[in-house]
């Protein structure tokens, strides 16, 4: 090296100021009090704060950082801590980061400053969380489509019984009793039946699908798992256009924004599933040609406030955190199934009054696939 010592000082700290903006780690320093001395450009990218509205900030005010109490206990210690955090951005985001921090001493090896580095980890939590998800799905679906074998072959035998039993009543009463007893099981076999078929379809195959049916079979697994409370009413209209999708991944959709409606309505309330065709209503997110199949789903229930309604389709996002639990992934998972469908979803609601949502789904586009459900719609229609 030919230059002198203080020129490659600067250089050097001109190096390391670049790649403090070069990675796309958030890196900071704070003082003891918490106040933030250096924020780079990969916090700013994060955080969505500048340099300028952070510097002097205090961190906790800034980031709603989820640290325990005792953290500062250890980082004294230690030395250093690492682990995963919790953050908040500046439009009120949640962000998971794995966060790395190291106490810095000075000269006289006093505790001067805190040095931070926070990788951006909230796309692979929600990735793996709905992993997880799946995973749990797939181990229920083999467990159930083994005792789902097993209790259709008990129902046979005693459905069987019971309508013989019912025939060799003498007087109208018991026949009355038995036949209640018979449609009971009924119900029970074509439960277990749907329960099947929805969990064998847990798979990436896009298939061409009737709307109606798929609406009217969601609603048949609501009414019988959902409180008798909740009234569950469905208006579609005639012929509606087909769609090509995943019909698991859309009932997926139609029993998550149902469930939070049966959450929004703990007393009673009335839950109504409406079906149309749409055309040429502009949707930024869907196909251009403008042919949509729209589903309204409303709900009498709590609403949602003004303050948390952006906040809804976020990963992570939940009010539910007292009786009722919630992972904050459901309308998460919504938006993304739709967004693999090219599809979208609004919202609206009055609090106290109840809640819509509205699902636009692109038709399929293709003549002669519509052509072909309207063959397969009249065949089993006999019409
Ligand atoms: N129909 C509704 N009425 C009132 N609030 C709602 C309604 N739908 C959603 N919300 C609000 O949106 C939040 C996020 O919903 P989301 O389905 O993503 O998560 P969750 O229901 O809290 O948890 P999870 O679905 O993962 O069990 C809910 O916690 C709730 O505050
Ligand atoms: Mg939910």
């Amino acid at each position: 090296m030919t230059t002198n010592g203080r020129e490659s000082q600067q250089e050097k700290l001109a190096i390391q100021a670049g790649l403090l903006d070069l990675t796309q780690d958030a890196l900071i320093i704070r003082d003891l009090e918490d106040r933030i001395e250096v924020w780079n450009r990969g916090a700013e990218r994060l955080y969505g704060w500048g340099a300028a509205e952070a510097l002097g900030q205090n961190i906790q005010d800034l980031l709603h950082d989820s640290l325990e109490p005792g953290f500062e206990g250890d980082l004294s210690d230690n030395g250093e801590w690492n682990g995963e955090l919790r953050q908040t951005t500046k439009d009120g985001k949640t962000v998971f980061v794995r966060s790395r921090m190291k106490l810095v001493r000075d000269a006289a090896g006093y505790p001067r400053s805190v040095l931070i580095a926070n990788t951006d980890i909230t796309e692979q939590k929600t990735i793996q969380s709905q992993l997880l998800r799946v995973q749990r799905m797939e181990t229920f679906g083999r467990l159930f489509s083994g005792i789902a074998h097993d209790l259709n072959n008990e129902l046979s035998p005693m459905l069987l019984s019971m309508r013989m039993l019912e025939h060799k009543q003498p007087d109208a009463e018991s026949r009355r009793w038995f036949e209640t007893l018979r449609v009971s099981a009924q119900r029970a076999g074509r439960l277990i039946t749907q329960l099947l078929s929805f969990i064998k379809g847990i798979d990436e195959e896009r298939i061409l699908i009737r709307p109606g049916d798929l609406i009217e079979e969601t609603a048949e697994i609501l009414r019988s798992t959902f409180p008798k409370s909740i009234e569950i009413k469905t208006a579609l209209a005639n012929d509606l256009w087909p769609i090509v999708g995943n019909a698991t991944h859309l009932q997926q959709v139609l029993i998550n924004v149902c469930v939070n409606a049966r959450d929004a309505m703990p007393a009673d309330g009335v839950l109504t599933i409406e079906a149309e065709n749409v055309t040429g209503e502009p949707i930024s997110t869907c196909t251009d040609d403008g042919n949509h199949l729209l589903i309204k789903i409303t709900d009498t229930g709590a609403g949602i406030p003004l303050e948390i309604i952006d906040k809804i389709f976020d990963a992570f996002f939940t009010t539910k955190n007292g009786d009722i639990t919630g992972t904050g992934l459901g309308l998460f998972t919504v938006s993304r199934i739709l967004a693999n469908h090219k599809g979208s979803i609004k919202v609206s609601s009055k609090v106290g009054q109840g809640t819509q949502f509205q699902i636009y789904i692109p038709v399929a586009d293709s003549a002669a696939s519509l052509l072909a459900v309207r063959t397969a719609h009249a065949q089993n229609h006999h019409s």
